[in-house]
């Protein structure tokens, strides 16, 4: 951890060091001044060695009074003239700076490039000045942006943005911290900025690559977000149920959604899919359960919006360019409406098979089997273990038994494992039945 601390890797993080130590340097100096003295007197006036009388008393001494009012006075001055200028060059944003856009939230970092391109990770080239342009989504918290490696730190404020610069003078990979509490998994509020070769910045911003460590390249925004977002996770782009309807010929299909309490039919068209994403709960597609897709208006702005929307209306297969025609597909809807169903019978007919669940329930999106961290704790070996989790706030110890493994399962939102972030597991009591729910637990118990 703290990769980078020791280091000096931004042009201006010696200034920032040489004033720190300087006024360091002048505390440290003025505290054995002042303590020693204290010592020395204490040792010379006890009363066992001095006579009365002996002391003077001693009304004013003018000489005194010049030192100790010019020699603090030109201490703070010196510290003045070092903290000043560091922070001057720290608070004077370059003209010709790259510029990025920071959206700090519980409990990630993203950051989003000039060409559109949006990543968890900073990645910036060596030598050159960057401008982080940072804010946080409206009724979200105060978080702090900082890089050690770089002596660069501000607040990150909702409804507010803050700016920061820097210009790193050596590649590697440096730790990014959020240095204000911002709740529950604050201390997990890290990214890793990248300092880059400027030929390999360059040849990655111009690629289609999310990351330059990844191999396959998303096509377009909408990918991208429907990745980075954690769309995957729940809903396929194969015509697989995993828990929200499949992308698959979603666009233009007539659906049975639940609005208000009442039922209605209602065609998939733009309108419905900017609806499903910035209210979830306003319209819920019939089979699907209420309350399990998080509200991600605070996260994306318009244009992430349409990316994704039009991300959606291209998984229609061959008529992903005849997007306005509703009429076509709404022939065709009757037959492919009740979508949830095939997926029911298929369970029904056969008896559940916890690994077969894992796969298609899309816990392998969160859970790994190695013993690697995602975005939930791995399975591999959590049988039978002792885990701290938190419940109503309070955290306690518990042991990872057969009845804490069904309601993890069912009401994950119970208890937290400490560490992780809450309300990210839909709760799967409302989507399995019980037989299932005893397969997953089975399953689990096997996993060592
Ligand atoms: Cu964000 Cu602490």
């Amino acid at each position: 951890m703290l990769e980078g601390f020791n280091q000096n890797v931004s042009t201006f993080a010696a200034d920032v060091d040489r004033a720190f130590w300087i006024t360091t340097g002048i505390s440290i100096a003025m505290f054995i001044l002042v303590a020693g003295l204290m010592v020395l007197f204490i040792v010379r006036y006890h009363h066992s060695r001095v006579e009365p009388g002996e002391i003077r008393n001693i009304r004013d001494h003018l000489g005194l009074e010049i030192a100790w009012t010019v020699i603090p006075t030109i201490l703070l001055f010196v510290i003045f003239y070092y903290g000043y200028t560091s922070f001057r060059d720290l608070r004077t944003m370059p003209g010709d700076a790259f510029t990025v856009d920071v959206l700090g939230k519980r409990w990630s970092w993203t950051f989003t490039y000039p060409n559109g391109k949006q990543t968890a990770e900073l990645y910036v080239p060596v030598g050159k000045n960057i401008k982080l342009i940072m804010g946080a989504p409206d009724g979200d918290v105060l978080h702090s942006f900082f890089v050690p490696a770089f002596r660069v730190k501000e607040d990150v404020v909702p409804g507010r943005k803050t700016h920061i610069w820097f210009n790193a003078t050596k590649p590697g990979r440096y730790d990014i911290e959020c240095a204000e509490y911002c709740g529950l998994s604050h201390s997990k509020m890290l990214s890793k900025v990248e300092v880059m070769q400027a030929a390999d910045f360059d040849a990655w911003y111009a690629s289609d690559k999310l990351s330059p460590h990844d191999t396959a390249a998303p096509k377009s925004q909408g990918e991208m977000l429907y990745k980075t977002l954690g769309c995957v996770s729940c809903h396929s782009l194969d015509g697989s149920i995993i828990v929200g309807p499949s992308f698959a010929g979603l666009f233009g299909k007539e659906v049975t959604v639940t609005t208000g309490g009442k039922t209605r039919r209602t065609v998939v068209d733009d309108a419905y899919l900017e609806r499903a994403i910035r209210a979830p709960g306003a319209d819920v597609a019939e089979g699907f359960p209420d309350g399990v897709m998080p509200d991600l208006s605070g996260q994306i702005d318009a244009e992430q919006l349409k990316a994704l929307v039009t991300f959606i209306k291209e998984q229609n297969g061959s008529g992903g360019g005849a997007a306005p025609e509703t009429a076509p597909h709404g022939e065709t809807a009757p037959a492919a409406t009740p979508t949830p169903e095939p997926a029911a019978p298929k369970e029904a007919s056969a008896a559940p098979d916890g690994a077969t669940l894992f796969n298609t329930k899309g816990c392998g999106a969160c859970h790994s089997l190695d013993g690697s961290k995602k975005l939930g704790p791995t399975l591999k070996g959590l049988y039978g273990s002792t885990l701290t989790v938190v419940t109503d706030g309070k955290n306690r110890e518990v042991t990872a038994d057969e009845a804490y493994l069904r309601s993890s399962v069912e009401t994950p939102n119970a208890d937290i494992v400490e560490g992780f972030a809450p309300g990210l597991m839909p709760p799967f009591g409302k989507m399995l039945s019980a037989e299932e729910i005893e397969a997953l637990v089975t399953y689990m118990k096997e996993l060592k």
